[in-house]
């Protein structure tokens, strides 16, 4: 299955990053600055664990 998130903020980044666990996950937002981050497995936003998972996980 397929799930788009709309708006990678805290609220939108942490649902993403947990659905990514189990399911293909698009993400969308009108900032393009944290696209690319997250395409550089670079969290956008300040949080510890989305950090370490973008750094370890595949
Ligand atoms: N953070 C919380 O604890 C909390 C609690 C309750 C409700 N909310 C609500 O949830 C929403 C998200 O909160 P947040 O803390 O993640 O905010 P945030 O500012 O961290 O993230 C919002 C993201 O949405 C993006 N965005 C804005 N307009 C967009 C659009 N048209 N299309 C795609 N992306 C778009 C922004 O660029 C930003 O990256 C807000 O409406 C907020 O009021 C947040």
């Amino acid at each position: 299955m397929k799930i788009s998130v709309l708006g990678m903020g805290y609220v939108g980044l942490s649902n993403a990053t947990m659905l990514s666990t189990k399911y293909d996950v698009i993400c969308h937002d009108i900032d393009e600055s944290k696209l690319e981050s997250i395409e550089k497995r670079r969290s956008p936003i300040k949080d510890k664990l989305i950090s370490e998972f973008s750094r370890t996980k595949k």
